[in-house]
């Protein structure tokens, strides 16, 4: 292979290397901020203590699967008060718990499920307490 040839392969393997690392150097600084998620409702300005139904780090990553499980103990076994492990007790369901707290639920789920590209499909069956139905 002679100069010319090598040159090429070079200009080549920038191209590549510049290509491939892409997504990391050209979104630095850019990257959208992370989702602000409001926790004023009536109801949670009334809690004594500002706390979830579990701790928040167990809501954060847990609150589908803690649903899941609400829904197949309420519906088929017809077992429908959850006790917390603080003793406190909620009703299992989606309307009738998260969205009474949470009755802001476009500044808070919708929030944190859009910026994450999550889209729970739980809202065409179950409703948004004050939300109208189009
Ligand atoms: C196709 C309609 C439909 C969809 C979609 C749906 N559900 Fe339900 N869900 C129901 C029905 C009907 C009941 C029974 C209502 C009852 O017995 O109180 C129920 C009951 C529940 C309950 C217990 C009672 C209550 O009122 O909340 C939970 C919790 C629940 N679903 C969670 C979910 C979650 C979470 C999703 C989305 C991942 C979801 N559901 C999607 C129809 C649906
Ligand atoms: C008694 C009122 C109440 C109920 C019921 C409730 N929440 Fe919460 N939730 C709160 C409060 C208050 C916080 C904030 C806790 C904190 O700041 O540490 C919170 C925090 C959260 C968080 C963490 C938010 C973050 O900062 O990352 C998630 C997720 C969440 N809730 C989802 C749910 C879901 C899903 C349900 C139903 C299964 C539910 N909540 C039921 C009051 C409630
Ligand atoms: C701190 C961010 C955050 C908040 C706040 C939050 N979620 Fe989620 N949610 C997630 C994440 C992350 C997932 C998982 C997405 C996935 O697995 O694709 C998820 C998934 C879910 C699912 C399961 C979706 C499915 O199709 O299986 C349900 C149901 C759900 N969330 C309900 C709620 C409700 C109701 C609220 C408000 C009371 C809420 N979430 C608030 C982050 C959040």
């Amino acid at each position: 292979m002679n100069n010319h040839q090598w040159g090429k392969i070079a200009v080549g393997l920038v191209i590549f290397v510049v290509l491939i690392t892409f997504p990391f150097w050209y979104g630095k600084g850019k990257t959208s901020p992370p989702p602000q998620l409001s926790l004023d409702t009536p109801a949670i300005a009334q809690l004594k203590e500002k706390r979830c139904v579990e701790d928040t780090s167990f809501m954060r990553g847990n609150h589908m699967k803690l649903l899941n499980v609400w829904r197949d103990e309420a519906v088929r076994e017809g077992h429908r008060l959850y006790t917390a492990k603080d003793g406190r007790t909620f009703e299992k369901s989606l309307s009738g718990a998260c969205l009474k707290c949470h009755s802001n639920k476009e500044q808070f789920c919708d929030r944190c499920h859009n910026y994450l590209g999550a889209k729970p499909s739980c809202f065409s069956c179950h409703n948004v307490p004050g939300e109208v139905k189009k």
